[in-house]
């Protein structure tokens, strides 16, 4: 069997453009991964797939999931037969920001190369990638980079390793698409120069504004996260409705989700490092 770790991704900064006549934005990324997210498993046998973990049941209705896509859009690519059981252990939340399904489609296809002994970075399984949806070549990357295009044109950028994260989810799912659809169209500028955490400080997330307006919670998320003690940089990543704050220590980190998770025992939150 082949174990493959689908990290987490946040966007420390996400700033939107311009819109483009395929439906989808120019935007530019500082894409970053945890250390922690869902597990991809894959044995040998005719296709298959099962999901497990905590947020098992979100997937459960849906009548397709980026795990087989890939793993049928990989036998199309590579002319072979769509075989192979998946379980996928959905630890991190649907659609909230995280790019939990874009990290489990790129698991995927990290798992299938590995079986068959193709290179981790042969462009076919970029192209497989970028088809799959525009988060999944950063997750296939699998490292902190720079993301232009709708996300797919990527330049690894070094920082921030070990730093401790907290990610906090107000139990709200949103989808994508209607959030940047909602954006003003205002473009408020590229990400500027220097380092990995200055250029994120200086930056922004462009989505939070219309995504505030469709899951207002997020306002609340945020407020929380500036609140506690030794953050470095507060933000929402992606779509929402996931907020994120860097802390200088662990122990800072530790405190602001022992407060949270009392303030509200329903939420979602995860203690995790930059990776
Ligand atoms: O690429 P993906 O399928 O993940 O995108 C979901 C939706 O998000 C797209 O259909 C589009 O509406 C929106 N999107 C966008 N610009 C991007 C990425 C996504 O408008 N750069």
């Amino acid at each position: 069997m082949i174990v493959e770790q689908a990290p987490a991704k946040i966007n420390l900064a996400l700033h939107v453009r311009a819109r483009r006549d395929d439906g989808y934005h120019e935007i530019e990324t500082l894409f970053a991964f945890l250390q922690d997210g869902d597990e991809v498993r894959l044995a040998d046998g005719p296709p298959s797939f099962t999901v497990e973990g905590p947020f098992a049941g979100a997937l459960a209705g849906e009548g397709d999931n980026l795990v087989t896509r890939a793993a049928y859009a990989y036998a199309t690519a590579f002319a072979g037969p769509a075989d192979g059981a998946f379980t996928l252990v959905k630890r991190l939340p649907v659609a909230s920001g995280i790019g939990g399904g874009s990290a489990d489609a790129a698991a995927a296809l990290r798992a299938l190369a590995r079986r068959d002994g193709i290179l981790l970075d042969d462009p076919r399984l970029f192209a497989i990638a970028e088809g799959l949806g525009s988060d999944v070549p950063a997750c296939l990357l699998g490292r902190s980079a720079l993301g232009r295009g709708r996300g797919e044109q990527l330049e690894p950028v070094d920082g921030l390793v070990g730093t401790p994260v907290l990610l906090v989810n107000p139990g709200v799912a949103v989808s994508t698409g209607p959030v940047f659809a909602a954006w003003d169209g205002r473009d408020r500028g590229a990400i500027g120069d220097g380092s990995l955490l200055g250029r994120a400080i200086l930056g922004r997330n462009d989505l939070e504004a219309p995504a505030r307006r469709i899951a207002p919670a997020i306002g609340d998320a945020l407020t929380l996260l500036i609140d506690s003690d030794g953050t470095r940089l507060v933000r929402m990543s992606g779509s929402g409705a996931t907020c994120f704050a860097l802390y200088k220590r662990p122990e800072d980190r530790a405190a602001a989700a022992r407060a949270i998770r009392a303030a509200r025992p329903g939420w979602w939150c995860l203690e995790s490092a930059l990776a």
